[in-house]
């Protein structure tokens, strides 16, 4: 079947900016916007990794490293394994991109839960594979024996976004073993862990552990989110050295640039600062959802660096519009199919307590 090219484009959907676009970073933070649509890191990076930028920026006249040789082994050697099965990508969304490219031919299937991560439908609108859209179970988590039941002949890839976003849930490492052994060892199971540091129900490598055990599992993490370095973007997966060849054939060869590499294999060093990290982001974490409580709005159990508030009756864009109006940037719920929420990632001290001030005006 031909596709036209406006029938394509249709099916794209179309990303949509957290704050106003063409504005610098700088701006943003200058203009007094309190950034908390996108669930990045409020921290800005460490020190040395700034000082690591620094020194790269004086070579930009050379290509990058394709093989990103520093960065792959700084993270096999974090995670103890091969840098022959470290993917490594523009971001980790890029990473998502080359999968559903490499592995998916059109008739071919992806299974995910929704809501959750707004980049997915890119996959199958751009592979021509057919998506599977799995609701989420009580309690706004995946349902992983609804989506393992989805696994079929035709079935290539399957996402399981742990924390999920845009939910903040996440289920444990023991019950990620249990729905791989109910997949087919054809299917290619990306397990999307871009907050996998902020939850305490595990120690955040168990799922490293289950790579030994189950060979079509990828785990992909990301620079973007706890090391503070979303603009620059970088991001990884380790799985088979047969995945790392697929994204590696798919993506641009020059595709992390050089600022990126030595950002990221600087960052990965100061695993103390990303234990602290974590740290200070917890403490908002609970002060947030305490005051929310308080204020009588319900939240699905977080475990990621951001909220996901059931706002009942109040219409949600009128909230986002009005928090906007206050230089308050929040992602509304409904272009990811659910009304009714806003979600909400934790800002510094200063920025969560505007939100959560102007939020309780507005309800009252
Ligand atoms: C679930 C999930 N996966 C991946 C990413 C993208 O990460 P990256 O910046 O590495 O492309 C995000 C970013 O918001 C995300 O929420």
């Amino acid at each position: 079947m031909t596709v036209t090219f406006s029938e394509k484009l249709a099916r794209i959907p179309g990303y949509q900016a957290g704050v106003p676009t063409g504005q610098a970073p700088e701006a943003i933070a200058a203009g007094g916007i309190a950034q908390l649509a996108s669930n990045e890191s409020s921290f800005p990076p460490h020190p040395k990794v700034v000082e690591a930028i620094r020194a790269a920026a004086a070579a930009m006249n050379r290509y990058p490293d394709p093989d990103a040789t520093l960065l792959r082994r700084r993270i096999a050697e974090r995670y103890e394994t091969e840098p022959g099965r470290v993917a490594v990508g523009n971001g980790s969304c890029e990473i998502l991109l080359a999968a559903a490219e490499a592995l998916c031919e059109p008739g071919a299937e992806i299974v995910y839960a929704w809501p959750s991560f707004s980049m997915y439908p890119y996959l199958a609108a751009l592979s021509g594979a057919r998506e599977i859209r799995v609701p989420l179970a009580e309690g706004e988590v995946h349902d992983l024996d609804a989506m393992a039941a989805e696994a079929t002949a035709a079935t290539q890839l399957v996402i399981v976004c742990n924390p999920n976003n845009p939910t903040a849930t996440h289920l444990p490492a023991a019950e990620v073993a249990t729905f791989c052994e109910r997949i087919p060892a054809h299917v290619t199971i990306a397990l999307d862990e871009a907050y996998v540091e902020f939850q305490t129900d595990d120690d955040p490598d168990a799922t490293i552990d289950l790579l030994a055990e189950f060979p079509n599992l990828v785990v992909l993490r990301t620079f973007s989110k706890v090391y503070g370095l979303a603009g620059l973007r970088v991001g990884f997966a380790i799985g088979s050295a047969k995945f790392r060849a697929a994204v590696d054939a798919v993506r641009q060869p020059f595709s992390v640039n050089a600022l990126a590499q030595a950002a990221a294999a600087e960052a990965i060093l100061h695993q103390d600062d990303v234990a602290q990290r974590v740290e200070r982001t917890l403490v908002e974490r609970v002060r947030v959802e305490e005051c929310l409580r308080g204020l009588g709005l319900h939240t699905a159990e977080t475990q990621a660096n951001f909220s996901w508030i059931d706002l009942g009756d109040t219409d949600e864009k009128e909230v986002v519009d009005a928090l906007a109006e206050r230089q308050i940037a929040v992602r509304p719920g409904r272009p990811l199919g659910d009304s009714g929420h806003i979600r909400v990632s934790y800002g510094t001290p200063q920025e969560n307590e505007r939100f959560l001030t102007a939020i309780g005006e507005l309800l009252e």
